[in-house]
C-alpha cells in the first residue's frame, strides 16, 4: 500500500501512534486534524474521528478522497459481546453491521440496510490475516476473529449484550467500525477493524470502560504498531 489510514475514535485510541510518527503535516477538514507522515517508514495518515458512525463515515471519506489512502485500519477498544471473550482480549473483523438500523417495521430485518445489496461490509482479506497473526503472535489465545457491531449506543446492560450476541452474532460492540466499513466498501477500499476488550457491555460497562480503555487502546496500538512494521 502507498499510503494507510489509520484511525480512532478517542484520544486514548491515537495517541501513541501520534507520538511515534515522523515527519509529521496537520491538516484540518472538516474540524478532523489529520497527521500525514512517516511510521516504520511507512506512509501514514493518522486521524481521531471522534465518537459514532456519523464522525467516522466522515473522517474516512476524507481519508479517502483528501489523501488518497489505499487502505484504513481501524484501532481502539470496544465492549466484549461474545461471552468468551474478557477485558483485554481482541478482535480482528471479519465483518462489521450496524446493530441499531432498524426498519423492522416495514419488515427488513434488524441491521438490514433498506434497498442496499449487503449491510454486511466484509474486511480485507490481507489486512484480517497480518491482524490475526500478530494478534495470535503478542497475545496467544486471547484473540477472536469476528463480527463487529456498530451503532451509536454505548452498551451497557446484559439483556441488550445478551441480544447483539444471539439475533446479531456479535463478537463485539462499538460506535464506528460499520461506518468506516461501509464507506470503504463504497469506494472499494480495503479495511479492518481492530479493537481490544474495554468492557463487556454489560451493568458494569461504564465502571470498566473508565478503568481499562488505556490498557485496551494500548493492546490495540502494539498489533498494528507490528502490522504497519510487516505491510
Ligand atoms: N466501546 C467500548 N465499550 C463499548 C460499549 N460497551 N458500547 C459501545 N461502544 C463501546
Amino acid at each position: 500500500y502507498q499510503t494507510i489510514g489509520v484511525i480512532g475514535a478517542m484520544k486514548e485510541e491515537i495517541e501513541q501512534f501520534h507520538e511515534h510518527m515522523e515527519q509529521v503535516t496537520e491538516t484540518v477538514r472538516a474540524g478532523i486534524t489529520f497527521y500525514a507522515g512517516g511510521f516504520h517508514g511507512k506512509n501514514i495518515v493518522l486521524c481521531k474521528s471522534g465518537v459514532g458512525k456519523v464522525n467516522a463515515a466522515v473522517t474516512t471519506q476524507i481519508l479517502i478522497d483528501t489523501f488518497g489512502v489505499d487502505a484504513i485500519i481501524f484501532t481502539g477498544v470496544a465492549g466484549a459481546v461474545d461471552p468468551e471473550l474478557n477485558v483485554g482480549d481482541i478482535v480482528v473483523s471479519t465483518e462489521c453491521l450496524q446493530h441499531d438500523m432498524d426498519v423492522t417495521a416495514l419488515g427488513f430485518p434488524r441491521g438490514t440496510i433498506p434497498y442496499e445489496k449487503t449491510s454486511l461490509f466484509v474486511s480485507d482479506e490481507r489486512l484480517r490475516h497480518l491482524a490475526s497473526q500478530v494478534s495470535a503472535e503478542i497475545f496467544g489465545g486471547r484473540v477472536k476473529e469476528g463480527r463487529v457491531l456498530s451503532g451509536d449506543q454505548f452498551i451497557a446492560s446484559r439483556e441488550t449484550v445478551g441480544k447483539l450476541y444471539t439475533e446479531l452474532n456479535g463478537a463485539c460492540t462499538e460506535m464506528e467500525g460499520a461506518a468506516v466499513a461501509q464507506v470503504c466498501s463504497m469506494n472499494e477500499i480495503p479495511f479492518v477493524i481492530i479493537r481490544s476488550m474495554s468492557d463487556k457491555a454489560d451493568g458494569s460497562a461504564e465502571v470498566n470502560f473508565a478503568e481499562f480503555t488505556v490498557q485496551a487502546s494500548e493492546n490495540s496500538y502494539r498489533i498494528v504498531d507490528q502490522m504497519l512494521k510487516q505491510l
